[in-house]
């Protein structure tokens, strides 16, 4: 019921278009309504009396009514797609904005098919429900209701005789009902589950060829797709059961009119037009009953569908801003992590304890075995994720009091894996700043040493990288993201891994980028290849999410610590290469 009310709260703006439309839907509707009536003149007054004006009445009367009912018809449908593909939209906006809002952790936990399937298939269902399933039980209900009067009109004890079979009927639709709905849902998610595999399997062919694994896709794939087909002939069965036992019981309803009608004919209590009309009424009713069950099983559906859609619509929002977050203001730089433990999962921590305190301007060396917690410490400073104890703070000031955007604006990110959006070289690097002129944008590419390969390119800066344009070498893509971050020209800027698929000669060039780029702003560095990092003012030596060793890379060579040890080892290693 509440989600009823939810989905009428998106109806709201467009109630006047959806009152016009209901109008339409009624009118069609009763057109459908009147024939039986045209059927008992005829029988009556025509056939029986031998009236030749009611005859011309007739024929002029049934080419009116339909003309009138075409203009309705046309009415009905035009209005009601124009308020559900309305609500749609305004949904399917909502669900995307949202998307943007949600923090990182929810991408971590959620597959990309299984949200794709959100802001698509639940969407769309719930716009099926809206506009064809409601036009369907307003017509029908409307000509349910109709004919209803209209053989209360014509014999209410025949009427009363034909409805015992009511509650029968309600009984199969109520049991039904449930059944249909439940399945409904487990469509919609087989169906999620299918969109998964296959987005998974697209962006990973390379790997799926190269460990030849496609026999395993395929059987993986097979099996959601059984289930898929599972789910839709639990459902389909559920709907060809339905329909059957209701028509049984309307034929059991129409045998007690033609049996008790005809002895009220014989007898001339009513006359034989009446029974004629009060039959076609009855028969007819059970089209609106056999719809209605249709459709409000595919509004069921469609529900499921919409809760899901609300489910993700009501998900927190990305780590909270306190409701009196100040804008962090330009800072200098000074980074401060105070016992900060952070985990993915709160249970198990992946950073412990945390402690360093980082001068403005500096630059800063993360280094330590893979899984340390390198990554991990870049993508709290901009508050990808909360810290669960401890805090960190800007110039002083604790990135839980500001508001995202500012904070975020003044940190910069080369990430370790590299992604580049659909579109233009150009508009792949302006991602940094978009107010950035096309000057300014190609400076930033030429300290990225990327302005040469970008020239070389089809068409230059209008190449289009991508899906349908052209693919880069992953060195090629690190410094198109280098440009980016250059443009946007942070107070604090992350490298994670930045130089890592370059080879020694473009790195040093990168390098001499990165090095200019670094002068006056605070700079993590994080790389598994020393010789980048011997430079920097400070080096912290992460093992276990812990900082086990801080100094320069001179005083922690002397230390002959984890430091000097992962040095000494790739020294001697390029020495005998
Ligand atoms: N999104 C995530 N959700 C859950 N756990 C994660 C996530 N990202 C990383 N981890 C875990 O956190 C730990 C630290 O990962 P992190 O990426 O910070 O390591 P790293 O030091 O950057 O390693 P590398 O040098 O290989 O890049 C790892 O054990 C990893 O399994
Ligand atoms: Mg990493």
């Amino acid at each position: 019921m509440t989600l009823y009310l939810r989905i009428l709260k998106y109806i709201q703006p467009y109630k006047y278009t959806l009152v016009m439309a209901l109008v339409c839907t009624v009118f069609a509707a009763a057109g459908n309504l009147y024939i039986p009536w045209i059927i008992k003149d005829m029988v009556d007054q025509v056939l029986a009396d031998k009236n030749e004006g009611m005859l011309n009445l007739i024929a002029f009367g049934i080419i009116a009514i339909f003309a009138a009912r075409g203009l309705f018809f046309f009415g009905q449908n035009y209005l009601m797609s124009y308020v559900g593909q309305h609500v749609v939209i305004d949904i399917r906006g909502e669900v995307f904005k949202k998307l943007q809002r949600l923090p990182m952790s929810f991408y971590d936990k959620n597959k990309t098919g299984t949200i794709m399937s959100y802001v698509t298939n639940d969407v769309s269902a719930l716009q099926a429900a809206m506009v064809e399933n409601t036009i369907e039980l307003v017509t029908e209900g409307f000509i349910l209701l109709g004919s209803i009067c209209a053989m209360v009109y014509l014999d209410w004890k025949l009427t009363l005789f034909t409805f015992c079979t009511f509650p029968i009927v309600l009984w199969f639709m109520r049991f039904f009902g449930k059944k249909i709905r439940r399945s409904g849902g487990e469509i919609q998610e087989a169906t999620a589950d299918i969109t998964s595999v296959l987005q998974e399997t697209i962006s990973s062919a390379r790997v799926i060829k190269s460990f030849v694994r496609e026999g395993y896709e395929v059987s993986r794939f097979e099996k959601e797709n059984m289930t898929n087909f599972n789910a839709n002939m639990r459902n389909a069965k559920y709907m060809a059961t339905l329909t059957p036992c209701i028509e049984f019981v309307a034929a059991i309803g129409v045998t007690l009119i033609l049996w008790y009608g005809g002895h009220n004919v014989i007898s001339g209590y009513i006359t034989a037009g009446s029974l004629i009309a009060f039959l076609v009424y009855a028969v007819n009713i059970s089209n609106p009953i056999k719809r209605l069950t249709r459709s409000m099983g595919n509004i069921q559906k469609a529900l499921a569908a919409g809760q899901r859609v609300f489910d993700v619509l009501d998900l927190p929002e990305e780590i909270e801003e306190l409701p009196n977050a100040q804008i962090l203001p330009q800072v200098n730089g000074n980074v401060e992590f105070k016992a900060v433990t952070f985990g993915y999962n709160a249970e198990s921590p992946i950073l412990k304890n945390i402690n360093f305190s980082i001068n403005p301007g500096q630059v800063v060396a993360l280094v330590g075995p893979s899984g340390a917690g390198k990554s991990t410490i870049a993508s709290l400073l901009p508050r990808f994720y909360d810290v669960n104890q401890g805090e960190i703070n800007i110039d002083g000031i604790n990135v839980r009091d500001v508001t995202l955007d500012s904070l975020r604006e003044q940190v910069g990110i080369v990430p370790q894996e590299t992604m580049l959006f659909n579109g233009t070289v150009y508009d792949n690097i302006l991602y940094g700043r978009l107010d950035a002129t096309k000057e300014e944008l190609e400076e930033a590419a030429k300290a990225a040493n990327a302005h040469d390969f970008i020239i070389g390119l089809a068409d230059g800066y209008m190449t289009m990288l991508g899906d349908r344009g052209v693919n880069l070498s992953g060195g090629q893509r690190q410094r198109i993201a280098i440009a980016r971050a250059i443009l946007k020209n942070p107070r604090i800027l992350i490298l994670d891994e930045a130089t890592s698929a370059l080879d020694t000669e473009s790195e040093r060039v990168v390098q001499d980028a990165l090095d200019r780029l670094m002068v006056g702003r605070t700079s993590f560095v994080i790389a598994h290849r020393l010789s980048t990092i011997k430079q920097a003012d400070r080096i912290l030596v992460l093992e276990n999410g812990s900082v086990v060793e801080d100094g320069t890379h001179d005083q922690l060579l002397a230390a002959e610590g984890l430091y000097a040890n992962l040095y000494q080892i790739q020294y001697r290693s390029s020495e005998t290469k």
